[in-house]
């Protein structure tokens, strides 16, 4: 079987087409990682060739040790990804204390994977560590999640509930809230560390002015994790267009009746008494 032709390969590439197709990634704008399984790798052993060198990764992820993961490559364009797999993701295993990884397939016209692989692989990692099913980290640039970081205060508490606000479904989907990072450079282990508290304990973390990343199970949970994020956000900038202040919304009360028929427990950090009317400002 061909490395391409994998159920989990087949999946993470129309993961790149859905996205772009969502307009979220311009140019080589964003990036995927998915943590393979060891029945997955087996299925592509004989293929796949151990006779690279090994590259630091920029920070350490002991209890990754020794795994494997499908990564875009830095610089690739996703819309590249579904014509082109073999030159624009690739396979990498990571060496035994956790340090470096080495390309085991893919990027064939050469390129390293992402600039944001310390974030992808802490995140990985931490995710692990609170969900064994965690193996997808996802990472774009919506354009509405992006817009709320010039308006909003970069306050998890604030970013969370105004989102929340704007669809039933968001926190039967997020109920753990999403996080902000203020905006830091890109591409480094400072991010990626600040990346990692937030994943610590939540699947959602905005990078203010630049984008957002989000985690799962598998593709589809991940993908429509990021989906229904943007979604709120539109809405939220659709709202904040016409008015400061809303007429009516949902309210702490309505949110805690979610929790028994949807089995979820809404995080009530984020169920504050709002001191203002004005939106993002009530904190
Ligand atoms: P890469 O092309 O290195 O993946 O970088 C894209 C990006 O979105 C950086 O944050
Ligand atoms: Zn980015």
């Amino acid at each position: 079987m061909k490395v391409i032709e994998t159920e989990w390969v087949q999946g993470f590439i129309r993961m790149c087409s859905d996205g772009f197709e969502q307009g979220w990634h311009e140019r080589n704008g964003g990036n995927l990682s998915y943590r393979i399984r060891p029945e997955e790798i087996n299925e592509v052993r004989d293929i796949i060739c151990d006779d690279r060198e090994w590259t630091d990764i920029g920070t350490t992820v002991a209890s990754l040790a020794g795994e494997y993961f499908l990564v875009t490559g830095s610089g690739k364009y996703f819309r590249n990804v579904s014509p082109d797999p073999e030159a624009n993701i690739c396979i990498i295993k990571v060496n035994e204390d956790g340090t470096k990884y080495k390309i085991l397939w893919g990027l064939c016209k050469g390129g390293r994977p992402t600039s944001e692989l310390p974030s992808h692989l802490m995140n990985l990692e931490v995710c692990k560590k609170r969900d064994e099913n965690i193996r997808v980290v996802y990472h774009c640039h919506p354009a509405n999640i992006i817009a709320l970081t010039y308006v909003l205060p970069l306050e998890d508490r604030v970013f969370t509930r105004e989102l929340w606000e704007m669809a039933t479904e968001c926190p039967v989907v997020f109920p753990q809230g999403v996080g902000v990072v203020p905006w830091m450079v890109p591409g480094g282990r400072d991010i990626a560390i600040a990346t990692s508290e937030i994943m610590k304990e939540r699947n959602v973390a905005i990078w203010a002015h630049h984008g957002c990343f989000a985690c799962g199970e598998d593709f589809d949970i991940s993908f429509g994790l990021m989906h229904t994020v943007e979604k709120a956000a539109e809405v939220l900038v659709k709202v904040m267009s016409m008015t400061d202040r809303k007429l009516q919304t949902i309210q702490p009360e309505d949110f805690r009746a979610l929790n028994e028929p949807f089995g979820i427990k809404v995080d009530e950090r984020f169920l504050y008494e709002k001191k203002s009317d004005i939106i993002g400002r009530g904190l």
